[in-house]
């Protein structure tokens, strides 16, 4: 079975381990959109770069034959998975989302919840604070001309210097981070907030167990809203989808 993997998480990851274990029955490309410089790389096809849109991405699951599409990219990758949607349904091919559930708060949390990043950066008020910002360098811009804060960003490539906060500091660094190692960088760097999007998942979950332990306020940024798709939490129940629609077809995926 031909499938497409859209990529770039921890989660797609997993998913390229187990495919790349089930390769006579599944025949997989995974698809990065070539936003990260060094991107890790799985051992599958890999094809990189934008597919031009919906009509770009339906052309190409249909000169390619492919018979199902894994959309495992980041919960705030909003364009390409309502691409995903969209393509899918004019194309006729099944669809299945890996979302990892978002973070939630518990017991000794302090964190502001926002719906977007501008929210983010009015939620910083006008007291000056140091802040680790980690919503990753795209979406920086609400921040750029913020003067009255100290700023360090942690993110996987360096950002545009002209994106960045008036003297922040760059903190290049890929996950995952653990507790220990966020704790030590909080408390070495005096942060007293972390400005995050709701990403989920473990592999950044660290910062919030520490930010709780030292008393750190969070603002945390709500997901965006996606287009419908059906959904699993992780790899191996996609595989499980993948498994039912190669034996049984499409008519069977309602009861996974
Ligand atoms: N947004 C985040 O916070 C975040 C965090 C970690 C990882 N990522 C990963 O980084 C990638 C880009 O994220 P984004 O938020 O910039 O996406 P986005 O805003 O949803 O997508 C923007 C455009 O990038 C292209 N694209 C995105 N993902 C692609 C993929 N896997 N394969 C091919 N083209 C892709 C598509 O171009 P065309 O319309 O030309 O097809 C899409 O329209 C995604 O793969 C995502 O999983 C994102």
């Amino acid at each position: 079975m031909r499938v497409l993997v859209l990529g770039g998480t921890t989660e797609a990851r997993a998913l390229y381990g187990l495919l790349e274990a089930r390769t006579g029955r599944f025949q997989a490309t995974v698809s990065l959109a070539g936003a990260t410089r060094a991107p890790v790389l799985p051992a599958l096809d890999v094809r990189i770069g934008g597919f031009g849109g919906v009509a770009g991405l339906r052309a190409w699951l249909e000169t390619h034959g492919i018979e199902a599409v894994i959309d495992a990219t980041h919960p705030f990758a909003a364009q390409i998975s309502g691409n995903a949607v969209q393509a899918c349904a004019q194309a006729g091919v099944p669809l299945l989302r890996v979302e990892r559930p978002g973070w939630t708060p518990g017991v000794g949390d302090d964190w502001t919840l926002v719906p977007d990043m501008q929210a983010a950066a009015c939620a910083l008020g006008t007291v000056p604070r140091r802040v680790l910002l980690t919503v990753g360098r795209k979406d920086l811009l609400p921040f750029a001309t913020m003067d009255r804060h100290d700023w360090l960003l942690r993110s996987v490539d360096r950002p545009d210097s002209a994106l960045l906060p008036p003297g922040a500091r760059v903190l290049q660094a890929r996950g995952p981070f653990d507790e220990a190692a966020e704790e030590t960088l909080l408390r070495t760097e005096r942060i007293d907030v972390i400005v995050t999007k709701n990403s989920g998942g473990m592999a950044t979950a660290g910062k919030l167990v520490a930010a709780r332990r030292l008393g750190v306020a969070v603002i945390m940024v709500a997901r965006p809203v996606l287009a419908p798709a059906p959904v699993v939490p992780d790899a191996t129940a996609a595989m499980t989808w993948l498994d039912v629609l190669h034996d049984h077809g499409a008519s069977t995926l309602r009861d996974v």
